[in-house]
């Protein structure tokens, strides 16, 4: 059975759903599989980027899918060596060749790499990508609140979405209070820890989950949403991935949702200690 997940308006109007798919190490003929397989139950946001490796096999799927590619949002990012405004244009026309489709649904740059100062560029590149009509809802990823209002300063274009870490370990609230000053909303990626934290095993999320017959990455991907952040969690397994979206049919209380926000370690909770204003990405 196909999961019916709520959507999320947008402030330039698009609308996304409140749960997206990830897909690190989703590759090859088995990646294409498994996201059919995601798709099939109800995922309709999927999110890629140059540095997976995978943008041809998630474009392999969406064109293999029953669903029509107008019910499906397909995300991608532009990599942190296409900052420059031309180069940034040709490498988003040649993602979309490599997952061969026609424009990307959501478009986002990766990461603000601050040390060579042009994501500025950058972000007026992605305003022409979408008027272009290369992509559509344009927005970040990794951008701390002085970087939203200095692309926001010098363009007048607000990104529509800042997909930030945030998890059981990693709260990063003020990131996710700067995105909402700005009317952006966040996404959270590595929502469960990946697979380098134990969030997902910890025994008190599990102990709150008991109360609802829910797992505890359920009892996470909740909170997140409760906290009006969407969720990118990752599973290649059909049961997982069903799992991951069957947390609309209960609440976690204040004390709940608490108790979770009880274990986060500050910045030394993040997964791999990539502070996006001292972090590079070189892809
Ligand atoms: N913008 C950025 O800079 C950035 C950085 C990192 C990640 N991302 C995006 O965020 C996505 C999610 O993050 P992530 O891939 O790092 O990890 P994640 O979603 O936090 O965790 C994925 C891991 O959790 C397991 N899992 C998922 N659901 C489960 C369940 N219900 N029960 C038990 N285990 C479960 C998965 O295993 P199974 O496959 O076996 O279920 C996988 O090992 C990425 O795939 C990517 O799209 C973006």
């Amino acid at each position: 059975m196909s999961i019916d997940i709520p959507k999320v308006m947008l402030n330039d109007g698009h609308e996304i759903p409140s749960i997206g798919l990830g897909t690190i190490d989703l590759m090859g003929n088995k990646g294409v599989l498994q996201i059919l397989d995601a798709i099939h139950s109800g995922y309709r946001l999927i999110d890629t980027s140059t540095n997976y490796d995978n943008e041809g096999i998630v474009g392999k799927a969406v064109r293999e899918s029953s669903v029509p590619r107008d019910q499906l949002i397909v995300s991608s990012k532009l990599p942190g060596k296409y900052h420059d405004f031309d180069n940034a244009l040709k490498m988003i026309e040649e993602q979309l060749a490599r997952t061969g489709l026609e424009y990307f649904d959501k478009y986002l740059i990766h990461w603000p790499n601050p040390d060579d100062g042009k994501y500025v560029e950058a972000w007026k590149a992605l305003i022409q990508a979408q008027k272009l009509g290369l992509v559509r809802t344009i927005g970040v990823s990794n951008f701390l609140g002085h970087h939203l209002e200095k692309i926001i300063d010098e363009t007048g274009v607000t990104p529509a979405t800042n997909q930030i870490e945030v998890q059981p370990y990693f709260h990063n609230k003020e990131n996710v209070e700067a995105n909402k000053k700005f009317g952006i909303v966040t996404e959270a990626w590595s929502p469960l820890g990946r697979d380098i934290n134990d969030a997902k095993e910890h025994p008190d999320l599990i102990g709150i989950g008991e109360k609802y017959n829910k797992s505890a990455p359920q009892v996470i991907v909740r909170w997140l949403h409760q906290r009006d952040i969407v969720p990118i969690v990752r599973s290649g397994d059909p049961i997982h991935q069903k799992d991951n979206l069957d947390i609309f049919d209960f609440e976690l209380t204040d004390e709940e949702m608490d108790k979770v926000f009880a274990l986060d370690k500050g910045e030394d909770g993040r997964v791999e200690d990539q502070n996006p204003d001292e972090y590079h990405e070189y892809v």
